[in-house]
């Protein structure tokens, strides 16, 4: 089986499938739930969550939303450029996408706020469409299993962008089902067993072809990244 099978297999029986925003593939409700994800524990968004899409249930309210109304919302939530941007967001889709997000993960990007990750979510979860994700939980998971014993740094970045990559496309692209179970997967994974300390390892189904586990560098993997001071030590600068 491959990595991305015994997820999917390992998320349709394990994983979490009552979350909120799992109930819908409306683009802008799933968006939202990324957006408030980025930072934010699940147990907390989910009241803000509800608050939220009472007040701005569709992109419309929330683009015609005065910016005090959306941070008065947003209030305990932080990272407030979050909420700026939210806002912005909701208005250019208004403006520019006649009210709909667009379904490429290249121009969900354009739009503020949007990372490549959260780009890839919104694409596979509203729309099925074939799109990898790389979060810090991801790379925990990746680094891990894969055996990428490099420093947290761009290059390894590009790394596992690459995995990523090449192991969503061990699914069968027309399956949207098994994209949405991989990807949640994911995330479902390492918010629990491939936790960052203490990895329930006995639990994991992936653990007989898992790098880290079988050489026992679960507690080094994910490497931390070089401090600028040792760096320009060992570079001599
Ligand atoms: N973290 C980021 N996106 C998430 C999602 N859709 N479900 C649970 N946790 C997440």
């Amino acid at each position: 089986m491959t990595f991305a099978s015994k997820i999917v297999q390992w998320q349709k029986h394990h994983g979490r499938h009552d979350l909120p925003w799992q109930n819908t593939r409306d683009a802008y409700k799933i968006w939202l739930s990324e957006i408030m994800l980025q930072q934010t524990q699940v147990v907390t968004v989910k009241t803000y969550y509800d608050k939220f899409l009472t007040r701005f249930p569709t992109v419309i309210d929330l683009a015609q939303a005065s910016q005090d109304d959306v941070l008065a919302l947003w209030a305990g939530l932080g990272y407030y450029s979050r909420a700026r941007n939210l806002h912005h967001c909701a208005q250019t889709v208004a403006g520019d996408w006649g009210g709909a997000f667009p379904q490429l993960p290249e121009q969900l990007q354009t739009l503020k706020g949007i990372g490549a990750s959260t780009a890839a979510a919104i694409a596979v979860f509203a729309y099925g469409y074939p799109a990898p994700i790389l979060d810090g939980n991801v790379k925990r998971i990746m680094c891990r299993y894969f055996g990428v014993d490099a420093p947290a740094n761009a290059a390894t970045d590009k790394v596992l962008w690459q995995i990523a990559e090449r192991e969503i496309q061990h699914l069968d692209a027309r399956k949207a089902d098994d994209l949405r179970a991989y990807t949640q997967g994911l995330m479902d994974l390492g918010a629990s067993l491939c936790s960052r300390r203490q990895p329930d390892c006995e639990a994991c189904p992936l653990r007989t072809e898992c790098y880290a586990y079988q050489h026992q560098l679960t507690e080094q993997l994910p490497r931390a990244k070089v401090p600028t001071k040792v760096l320009a030590m060992t570079m001599d600068l």
